[in-house]
């Protein structure tokens, strides 16, 4: 592959199960249905595009490479072309033994205790949004009102400026969107990032504050201090963690409620009717979970039975797993009422998200609010849904009617 491998070079995808690829553009609308045809055919999938990768996507395969930490290493958590640079950020590309530390050294700053403060905050926000479509007929649910919401949360726990949200979204869209063909680009957003988190750091160090920058800054394992390359590595990995993620989780519920009427009336009947309200938000995480990780593979191994080699690259497709019918009763169906839920989309085993309070929370108040505010909202039919591939799956432009 030569360095200038770009999306225009690699034709569309036909075989899923043998040359799939998540940046195909059929991925972001229709990812759900490729994982069933290929589980229907193998529990792997795998493909030559970016050296040889492979698809898990039942539950079985999924928990047999997110538990296996011998064989699949977290040093490079992408898909991409094999001779992609790779840059700290931990504790999401730490292995064991050191993963322990570094996630023990960020970990109180996403305790439900300090998340559950941020509630009237994000109620506010959220509010705010709302009020600036008054008058407005028609909406962009995905741009004027989800991708602004994590944001929110992230800014306000870091200690960054909310005014550089349009180059944290930037920087996401570079990362997921262009970098696992690119190794340039990759270079270009970390270097931009890194002299971004650095000026940052620096000025904690002279100015402590209560946030969680100021923490990054005197961080120490073991009494010595973080390196300053790891330092950097905690922050970008909150912002290309803490953004998209949750943004496209809000987002897949808001274009799915656009399309069920009925489960919107049977919701805001429910008004404070807690129960209902989070059922109904881990079944959008279920069915729409939008984070699939990487791993390097290691040590010569299999999954479900299929081989694969040291130096070839896997996916966590934790979204697909969702989905496989033999972990989830009437997996194809969306049910708001669904009481037994042991979904994935978090993750599985040492990794699982740091952050998953804190996007609850998000996702919560963010479809309570719309919901409530408009709750007769449906699809502008003279629209298309515009969906993000990859890494972070999900739509980032829901043309819609208010229908106030
Ligand atoms: C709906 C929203 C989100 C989803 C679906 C999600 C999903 C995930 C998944 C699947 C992992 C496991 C990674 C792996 O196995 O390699 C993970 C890890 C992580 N997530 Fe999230 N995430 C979300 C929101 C957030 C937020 C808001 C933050 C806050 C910054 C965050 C921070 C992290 C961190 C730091 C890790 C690494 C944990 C570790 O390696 O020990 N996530 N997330």
């Amino acid at each position: 592959m030569s360095n200038d491998t770009s999306e225009q070079d690699l034709p569309p995808v036909t075989d899923w199960v043998n040359d799939w690829d998540w940046l195909d553009e059929q991925w972001g609308p229709n990812a759900i249905d490729i994982w069933n045809q290929v589980r229907a055919v193998s529990p792997v999938a795998t493909t030559e595009r970016y050296g040889r990768a492979h698809m898990p996507v039942t539950m079985q395969a999924v928990s047999e490479v997110a538990h296996d930490t011998e064989h699949f290493s977290s040093v490079f958590v992408s898909v991409a072309r094999p001779d992609a640079p790779r840059f700290p950020a931990p504790p999401i590309t730490s292995d064991p033994p050191d993963h322990k530390a570094h996630r023990r050294l960020l970990l109180p700053s996403f305790s439900p205790k300090v998340v559950n403060q941020m509630e009237e905050g994000f109620r506010t926000f959220c509010r705010a949004l709302i009020d600036e479509l008054d008058g407005q007929n028609s909406a962009d649910a995905a741009v004027q009102y989800a991708q602004h919401i994590p944001v929110h949360g992230i800014c306000q726990l870091l200690g960054v400026p909310e005014s550089d949200a349009d180059m944290f979204r930037d920087w996401i869209f570079r990362n997921f969107q262009l970098a696992p063909r690119d190794n340039a680009v990759r270079i270009q957003v970390q270097t931009e990032m890194d002299e971004y988190v650095a000026k940052l750091l620096e000025l904690r160090l002279e100015t402590p504050e209560d946030d969680l920058l100021t923490l990054v800054a005197n961080a120490q394992i073991d009494d010595e201090p973080v390196r300053q390359d790891l330092k950097l590595g905690y922050v970008r990995l909150m912002i290309i963690a803490g953004i998209d993620t949750t943004w496209s989780a809000l987002a897949s519920g808001l274009w799915h409620f656009a399309q069920h009427p009925e489960q919107v009336a049977r919701l805001v009947a429910a008004a404070n009717e807690e129960l209902l309200w989070n059922t109904a938000s881990e079944e959008v995480l279920r069915y729409y979970a939008p984070v699939t990780m990487g791993r390097k593979v290691i040590a010569d191994t299999e999954v479900a039975g299929c081989p694969v080699r040291k130096g070839e690259q896997t996916l966590v497709t934790f979204p697909a797993a969702n989905h496989d019918p033999e972990a989830f009763e009437n997996a194809s169906e969306f049910l708001i009422d669904r009481a037994k839920n042991r979904h994935v989309a978090f993750g599985l085993g040492i990794h699982r998200c740091l952050g998953s309070n804190l996007a609850r929370l998000e996702l919560l108040v963010g479809l309570q609010e719309w919901l409530r505010a408009f709750p007769n909202y449906q699809l502008d039919p003279t629209a298309e849904t515009a969906w993000a591939n990859g890494q972070v799956r999900g739509p980032r432009s829901i043309p819609v009617l208010l229908n106030r």
